[in-house]
């Protein structure tokens, strides 16, 4: 028996095949572009997400060498927010305006005033954001109109995927609470919020449970991708909630702290908890009756990659001829300074930043440098600014009385051992690493096991998928001297604000 799931990134689509234990059978990845017309505009084509799902699928069935009749079900995840409209026959109206797209500031503004803040935190438990899809839809009304006239649905990215696979409208919980449509703590679209927008409740595709059945491959989509006609698609889940299903973060305690290109702490609640201050997201979780909140940080892994592309040439050189990675000899060097790097502290706002300042002008700091320090102190204090700027995550999610009680590494920064030590001695709390390693694809993996009956419930899929395999504890000297830094951190960008706002006047 298998499970097929499928993830479509920003950057590709990514699909993977597991046995029931969350073995990984076979994988493919398809990529494809993002346009960026002007600055701060995002978009892509979802024929190009539709082509790679496809390809992907294909691919996948024909290098496992199992037969397809032995997959039970599929799940979709995907890149969250972005909007696709349809046409009454179908068609995409214009291309997706996609989660990082930053062009709806003054939607943004609109959906405030329209409904109020505070109304809008008590029913859809978030501000509004620029990447969230409500204030994309509002812009194609006030630019588009010849557009919105047109509107006959509106749908995520994974679930237009669905539309092609399966021929039915439909979405779950998780996904569809990046719409800003959603109420968060009843779980359905919000009659309320679409109604001051002027959004046609028709518009929006039945909400499903992420792990209920929500339709079945068609003729068409079994004779493209070779699965068998009739395979169920369960409802799947935005990337974030499917990455912490394949991570095992389903309970309160448990939470996560991923290093990508952003970084995100993540935790399950089984109750509706936001902060008021809208510093950290409020979702619905792919697991009934929970919901999650998590923080990101914009520039986590990404502060590190910058760091490696603008002065690592020498690592990258080396690592060619060592044939290792070169971010292993950047820890390397980074292993030499002391923690703390001698009073250098560094801010990642190379991306301005979301949590715990949501403040597009922040900009990326060294401060603290002197003629003592050099090139592994820089390096280290680039992995450590990160792990503080995490701290300030997981802080909102305490001061919200939001259990802590394990933290799991994830992402391509939870690889390096030096990177989840920096996180215990600055987090305070033990790090644990799982077997998992493709996070949201393994999570819809799993709810397709749940919705087939493969598995009784999500704790008993993850139970069988994933094993922690580490953990490392805080070295008890590190706490205080982090602490210390920490502070200083803290206090840095309150200092710098003005100055950041002075600085995006002179230089926009
Ligand atoms: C979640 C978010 C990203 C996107 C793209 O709020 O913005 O995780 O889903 O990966």
């Amino acid at each position: 028996m298998y499970l097929l799931g499928v993830d479509i990134g920003t950057s590709g689509t990514k699909t993977v095949l597991f046995d029931v234990e969350g073995n990984t059978i076979a994988s493919a990845l398809g990529e494809y572009p993002l346009y960026q017309p002007h600055i701060g505009w995002a978009e892509q084509d979802p024929e190009d997400w539709w082509k790679a799902v496809v390809d992907t699928i294909a691919q996948v069935i024909k290098s496992s060498g199992v037969n397809p009749k032995d997959i039970k079900g599929l799940g979709l995840s995907g890149q969250m927010h972005g909007m696709v409209l349809l046409d009454k026959e179908g068609n995409v109206l214009r291309s997706s305006i996609i989660w990082c797209d930053q062009r709806t500031q003054n939607e943004c503004d609109q959906i405030t005033e329209i409904i109020g803040r505070e109304k809008l935190m008590e029913i859809t438990a978030n501000p509004a954001l620029t990447g969230f899809t409500a204030s994309k839809v509002m812009w194609v009304k006030n630019h588009q109109s010849d557009i919105f006239q047109k509107i006959d649905k509106i749908l995520l990215p994974k679930d237009y995927i669905r539309y092609r696979l399966t021929g039915v409208f439909a979405t779950e919980v998780s996904d569809a609470s990046g719409t800003q449509f959603l109420d968060i703590p009843k779980r359905q679209w919000s009659s309320e919020v679409l109604n001051k927008l002027g959004i046609s409740p028709d518009w929006l595709p039945k909400v499903y449970e992420s792990h209920e059945v929500s339709g079945y491959i068609s003729a068409e989509a079994a004779r493209l991708t070779g699965l068998p006609q009739g395979t169920p698609v369960v409802g799947g889940g935005g990337d974030q909630a499917a990455g912490a299903v394949g991570n095992g973060i389903i309970k309160p305690g448990v939470i996560s702290s991923t290093i990508g290109t952003s970084g995100v702490v993540f935790a399950s609640m089984d109750q509706v908890k936001i902060d008021p201050k809208g510093r950290t997201q409020t979702f619905c979780h792919a697991v009934p009756n929970t919901w999650h909140v998590m923080g990101v940080t914009q520039a986590a892994g990404l502060s590190l990659q910058w760091m490696r592309n603008q002065f690592g040439g020498m690592e990258k050189e080396l690592a060619g001829f060592m044939g290792v990675d070169p971010y292993e000899l950047m820890d390397k060097e980074a292993e030499k300074a002391k923690p703390g790097c001698e009073g250098l502290i560094y801010l990642p706002y190379l991306m301005g930043e979301r949590a715990p300042h949501l403040d597009p002008y922040a900009r990326g700091v060294f401060f603290g440098l002197t003629a003592r320090h050099g090139r592994c102190e820089m390096i280290r204090s680039v992995m450590e600014g990160v792990a503080y700027s995490l701290r300030d995550c997981l802080e909102i999610i305490r001061q919200m009385d939001v259990p802590v009680h394990e933290v799991r590494a994830s992402g391509g920064g939870g690889k390096s051992p030096l990177w989840r030590q920096m996180m215990a001695d600055v987090f305070q709390t033990p790090i644990a690493v799982t077997n998992s390693k493709e996070g949201p694809a393994l999570g819809v993996a799993l709810l397709a096991g749940i919705g087939t009956g493969v598995y009784k419930n999500a704790a008993e899929a993850c139970d069988a998928a994933i094993k922690v395999v580490k953990v490392q504890n805080p070295i008890e000297d590190n706490i205080p001297v982090y602490e210390k830094y920490y502070e200083v951190y803290g206090g840095l960008y309150y200092a710098l604000k003005d100055s950041y706002q002075k600085l995006a006047d002179i230089s926009r």
